[in-house]
């Protein structure tokens, strides 16, 4: 058996696009029976309308998770302290309390204060590919520095520290190793935030974690703290850096729309959008827990089964889109919002930060001749991630 057949349904890959099966899954029943990577029974929720139904109806599908096999090694109280602040546990109104006290954190008035920092850490990545010389590795150079960067700042998390916890993230999201050691990663990166917190706490800097504590240190609790730093700093990198890596793939492996950015770079926005659909580098939403008998697409599914989203072949529906499997950044919005983030929270944290800062113009500009350093060479994807990436790009100009 191959690594890639051991892998769940909705975390195979054909290079960039999702795997034909799973476009059959959705095709046909919609709805199939998967087991996750730790061999729990789940269904999985192929169409774009199913998965619109499930993320808009949070009281029939709700974000915490039951304790599972795996987990049950931890005492109560540890899992309460790991589950704290993590926003994406939480129902309401837990959830709409922590999104509260997050929201001004990433209005636009903040993002731009952060611009010139922003600008200066992408222009010294890009100083940093150049001299590295032709061939370079794109990721080492310029799609993990950046977001890291950024998100290091935007938090307080010293620079100093990212290659412990990249490697962290990287265990963590890893399916292909046993829930331990997985847990083990969560544990030291749970005591490298406590750390961070307790400096904080006792002198609050510029930063976010220092903003949060200044402003609602009275109502979050350390264990919240430490839970909210972690999650942004492993959602705020892991997503965008193989984002970019994913991204210039893509536009060089797609010269006509890379052509049409060069020439218009107001393109650049639309282009994020459709990349964002067409990638959809989340393999799927965290899962959800039916808590009553739902039905979808005609299936039933019992109270208290594991929902998960596929958004790749949410993304690629043709019932949500026309012509899905084609990259086109002039196809314009679609009538429904994409899905590449979750549909609920979409207009949240995440798109914003994205979007205002996105290094792609910066990158094309100084290396009007970026190619692949050898086109014919296999991209070297990473696998049994829970986020689609790249290891390594190696790129020329
Ligand atoms: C290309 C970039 C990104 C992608 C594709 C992405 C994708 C996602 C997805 C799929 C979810 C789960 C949504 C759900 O279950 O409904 C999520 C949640 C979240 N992400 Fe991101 N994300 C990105 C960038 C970021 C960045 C830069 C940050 C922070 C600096 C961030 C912070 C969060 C937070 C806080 C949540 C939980 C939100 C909630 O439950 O309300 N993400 N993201």
């Amino acid at each position: 058996m191959t690594h890639a057949q051991e892998l769940p349904l909705h975390m195979r890959r054909n290079g960039l696009d999702p795997v034909g099966e799973l476009a059959k899954a959705r095709d046909g029943e919609g709805v199939v029976r998967v087991e996750t990577p730790f061999g729990l029974p789940a269904y999985l929720v192929c169409r774009h309308e199913n998965v619109r139904q499930v993320l808009s109806d949070p009281a029939r599908f709700s974000s915490v998770l039951r304790p599972f096999r795996g987990l049950d090694e931890l005492d109560a109280d540890e899992l309460a302290a790991m589950r704290a602040g993590n926003l994406i546990g939480f129902d309401l109104p837990e959830h709409t309390r922590l999104r509260r006290m997050l929201t001004p954190e990433f209005t636009m008035r903040r993002m731009r204060r952060l611009e010139p920092r922003i600008t200066e850490i992408v222009q010294a990545a890009l100083d940093d590919l150049e001299r590295a010389g032709r061939p370079a590795d794109l990721v080492a150079h310029f799609a993990l520095p950046v977001p890291s960067l950024v998100i290091c700042e935007l938090l307080g998390v010293p620079y100093a520290d990212r290659a412990a916890f990249q490697d962290r993230s990287v265990r963590m999201l890893d399916t292909s190793l046993p829930m331990k050691q997985r847990a083990a990663a969560q544990r030291e990166d749970r005591a490298y935030m406590a750390g961070l917190v307790e400096r904080a706490q006792a002198d609050p800097g510029e930063d976010m974690l220092g903003m949060l504590i200044r402003e609602h240190g009275d109502e979050l609790s350390t264990d919240e703290l430490i839970g909210i730093a972690g999650l942004l700093l492993l959602a705020g990198h892991e997503t965008t850096s193989n984002m970019l890596a994913l991204g210039t793939l893509a536009l060089l492996r797609h010269p006509d729309q890379l052509a049409t950015i060069r020439k218009d770079p107001a393109q650049i926005e639309p282009a994020i959008e459709e990349l964002l659909r067409w990638l959809s580098i989340v393999q799927s939403l965290p899962p959800r827990t039916t808590t009553t008998e739902v039905e979808i697409a005609g299936h039933a599914i019992p109270a208290g089964s594991m929902v998960i989203c596929s958004l790749p072949a949410a993304n690629r529906d043709s019932a949500f889109i026309d012509d899905p499997e084609t990259l086109d950044i002039t196809r314009g919005p679609p009538a429904t919002s994409p899905s590449a983030m979750g549909c609920t929270t979409v207009s949240g944290p995440r798109w914003r930060g994205w979007r205002c800062a996105s290094p792609f113009p910066a990158l094309l500009q100084r290396f009007p001749g970026l190619a692949l350093a050898d086109p014919d060479e296999p991209a070297d994807f990473r696998s049994f991630s829970l986020v689609h990436g790249l290891n390594s790009l190696p790129v020329t100009w």
